[in-house]
């Protein structure tokens, strides 16, 4: 995949800078164009102003996080969450590899901020190319006062969720735990953890320097900013793009080269997202203000344009049977739940009969439930997949299909 940056006023901003050649920008490089590392005095209270909200699928305000980290009684250390297990996500992973320093000052910059001495970068073990990027920008670095540690954490759609990414770091199964206490009250060895999406912390950075004002520049009061987005499917460039809040779906997509033929749906947020008709979805804006209309969140900002070609029904089955395989395994609405949920989704796009009412009452079950969001990130999958691929459905049940079938959409681990 490419990296690529809008053609959008006062952008690129993380990714300002970037090489040509798809090397990594080294320390001075780095320098060069975003300045020196700025001292952390006051960071929690701009970060806060700023309105900044983390990249890693909750956008959970960073500012407050930053605070109640701050002020724990035991001392904080901060973990960079770069696990990234999403098929259809690849910012995090670009990221690392292109401008690892932006990550790492904001990593530095946080830990200053809560009084941490150690700090983690996590990233998963099928990133190799990240790994020794990460592990050659930190032999560049002179932190003081910080002890850096890189960890390689098991692949895998749960590993990145924040209470699993704690139990990896531990060296125990990468599950999710029951909470509270979320790891900012007790984490990483009991001590009080800051988990920070490595998105997330490269706006830190440039927040430092720049300010609140500056990131407010771009997208609305209440969702300021920029992000970035994987954008993939049918698109002429797929890639990863950095855009504004509030930027039109259609311009993201045109950056991604525009449409490759007939769109059939466009799915937006990724495996804990919504299908929306394609129509529809191009006139919306990337804002969560503007999605929930169709029932959407950008989540951490995967962006799938599925062809017409492609029989949605039958890629949506792929996912839940994905999403059922990865579960932790732990909870009720994992084990029997998403596992009949994805039965009947399977059961549909083969054309073997009507497990509709079936799909809904396992629905209706699984939300809210279970120890992490695993399972509501699946019902809201599900439930757009049964309600924009309605006329699909028919179609098999009359055991026709108007699309092909196979893998279009990746579901990681070659299946
Ligand atoms: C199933 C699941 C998987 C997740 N995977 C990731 C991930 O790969 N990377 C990530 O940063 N956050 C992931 N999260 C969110 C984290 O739990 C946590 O909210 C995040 O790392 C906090 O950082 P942020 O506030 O900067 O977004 C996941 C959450 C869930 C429920
Ligand atoms: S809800 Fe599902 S994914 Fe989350 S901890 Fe329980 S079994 Fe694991």
């Amino acid at each position: 995949m490419s990296a690529a940056v809008a053609a959008y006023p006062r952008l690129p901003r993380v990714f300002a800078g970037l090489r040509r050649d798809g090397l990594p920008l080294r320390l001075d490089a780095h320098h060069a164009t975003h300045g020196p590392l700025p001292a952390s005095r006051g960071l929690v209270e701009l970060v806060g102003e700023s309105g900044l909200r983390g990249r890693g699928g909750g956008g959970f305000p960073t500012g407050r996080k930053l605070a109640a980290v701050a002020s724990a009684r035991r001392r904080p250390v901060v973990v960079a969450n770069g696990a990234e297990g999403e098929p259809v996500s690849f910012k995090d992973k670009l990221l690392l590899r292109r401008a690892p320093h932006l990550v790492l000052d904001g990593a530095a910059l946080a830990a200053a901020a809560v009084g941490a001495r150690d700090v983690v970068v996590a990233i998963d073990g099928s990133a190799d190319e990240e790994v020794g990027v990460v592990a050659s920008a930190l032999d560049e670095r002179r932190d003081r006062g910080i002890s850096w540690q890189l960890a390689v954490v098991p692949e895998g759609f749960v590993t990145g969720e924040e209470t699993a990414l704690v139990a990896a770091l531990e060296g125990r199964e990468p599950k999710p735990a029951f909470t509270p206490p979320r790891p900012f009250e007790r984490g990483l060895r009991g001590a009080p953890t800051l988990v920070q999406n490595v998105e997330t912390l490269a706006h830190v950075a440039l927040i430092a320097r720049h300010g609140p004002d500056w990131f407010r520049e771009l997208g609305t009061a209440e969702e300021p900013g920029s992000a970035l987005f994987t954008v993939s499917g049918a698109v002429a460039r797929p890639g990863v793009y950095e855009a504004a809040f509030g930027t039109p779906i259609r311009a993201l997509v045109d950056q991604a080269g525009g449409v490759r033929g007939q769109p059939g749906a466009v799915l937006v947020g990724g495996f804990f997202g919504s299908w929306i008709e394609p129509t529809a979805a191009l006139r919306l804006t990337l804002l969560d203000s503007d999605l929930a209309q169709a029932g959407a969140a950008l989540g951490a900002g995967a962006v799938v344009v599925l062809p017409a070609a492609a029989c949605g029904l039958d890629q949506s089955a792929r996912v839940a049977r994905y999403l059922a395989d990865e579960s932790a395994g732990q909870c009720g609405p994992c084990v029997h739940g998403l596992v009949a949920v994805a039965g009947a989704l399977e059961t549909l796009a083969s054309g073997l009969g009507d497990s509709r009412v079936d799909a809904a009452r396992w629905l209706e079950q699984i939300r809210g439930r279970g120890a992490c969001r695993h399972p509501d990130g699946a019902v809201r999958f599900v439930e757009s997949s049964l309600d924009v691929f309605a006329d699909e459905v028919e179609l098999h049940l009359a055991g026709r299909c108007s699309g092909r079938r196979g893998e279009f959409i990746p579901t990681g681990r070659g299946r």
